[in-house]
């Protein structure tokens, strides 16, 4: 996407961290952001500081893990502009501790807000960037923990794997449309996620060595990498059409550690006799004209 001028950018989680600083990187270019946040007032407050750095920006509240929100936010969104880049970007952290104690609703709500809410963004935005008859950029924030998971949160972890697997699958799917994506993947950020987790989980607060791995955890993401060179890296990654964002390179010998692993895995087929799966029959019979990987976008 290569000329942003103009364009209306609907940004999810956009009252802070990355979804701001995103936000602030495309207003640079000319877009119009509107910075869409469970936190109504933190979003009409971090419009208002783009709009004093020239930029035409608005906030509004949203919960993208409640289905009903997205109806009211796409009408808000249309009286200010076509949606033409969507940033599904909103996410907390999981629950802390072994996952066989998990808090049930935490475990739901980390799915809900970090992994179900990118089908109620595209539910609402996604026919209306197909139609546009211009090029259009869906870009959603995993982690880099869905490439190569480190011992932390086990809802965390899977829940950006579904994220990864989300924008992997709908890669497929917009393939011949003038939608691009991206898949956002960075590492550690000194952004208020742990806070935010603290603050908006249900139930009572984590006690204990959960609490305490909470603390560790904020101290550790203080250390990380500021949030505005992620945006500025996910802005050319829209003007470039690029699929994998990745802006953290000190993880890729993990990376490379753990894809061995896997690729080392494959051995014999389990029936030799087998002739091997009829790849194109399965693209075809999904509608689907080739796969997609590799062919980029
Ligand atoms: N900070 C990191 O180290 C890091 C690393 C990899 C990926 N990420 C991902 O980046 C994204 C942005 O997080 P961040 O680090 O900028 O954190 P942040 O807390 O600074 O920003 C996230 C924003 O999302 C909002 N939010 C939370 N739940 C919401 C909901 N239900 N509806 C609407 N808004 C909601 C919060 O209010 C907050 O303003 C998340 O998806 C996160 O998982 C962060």
């Amino acid at each position: 996407m290569k000329d942003l001028q103009d364009k209306t950018a609907f940004v999810t989680g956009g009252a802070s961290g990355i979804g701001l600083e995103t936000a602030r990187a495309l207003a640079k270019r000319g877009v119009r952001p509107i910075l869409a946040d469970i936190e109504g007032a933190r979003a009409e407050a971090a419009a208002a500081e783009l709009r004093a750095e020239g930029a035409d920006a608005i906030g509004l509240q949203l919960n993208v893990a409640e289905e009903a929100d997205w109806a009211r936010a796409g009408e808000e969104a249309a009286k200010f502009g076509d949606v033409r880049i969507l940033l599904s970007n909103a996410g907390v952290g999981g629950g802390s501790g072994k996952f066989e104690t998990y808090d049930t609703d935490v475990w739901r709500w980390a799915y809900a807000v970090n992994a179900h809410a990118h089908l109620y963004a595209c539910r609402t935005f996604l026919d209306g960037m197909k139609a546009a008859g211009e090029p259009t950029h869906l870009a959603i924030t995993a982690s880099m923990v869905a490439i190569v998971p480190p011992p932390i949160s086990v809802a965390y972890i899977s829940s950006k794997f579904a994220t990864l697997g989300i924008a992997m699958a709908l890669r497929n799917e917009l393939a011949d449309t003038d939608v691009g994506i991206s898949v956002l993947c960075p590492g550690m950020s000194a952004t208020n996620i742990v806070a935010t987790t603290a603050k908006l989980r249900p139930g009572a607060s984590e006690q204990g060595a959960a609490a305490q791995t909470a603390q560790n955890m904020s101290g550790v993401l203080a250390g990380g990498m500021a949030p505005g060179p992620i945006g500025e890296r996910v802005a050319r990654a829209i003007e470039a059409g690029e699929f994998f964002i990745f802006t953290h390179p000190e993880w890729k010998v993990m990376a490379e550690a753990g894809f061995a692993e896997m690729l080392a895995a494959f051995g014999e087929s389990a029936d030799p006799a087998y002739p091997g799966d009829d790849i194109a029959s399965l693209v075809a019979a999904n509608g689907a004209k080739r796969m997609n990987v590799a062919v980029g976008r």
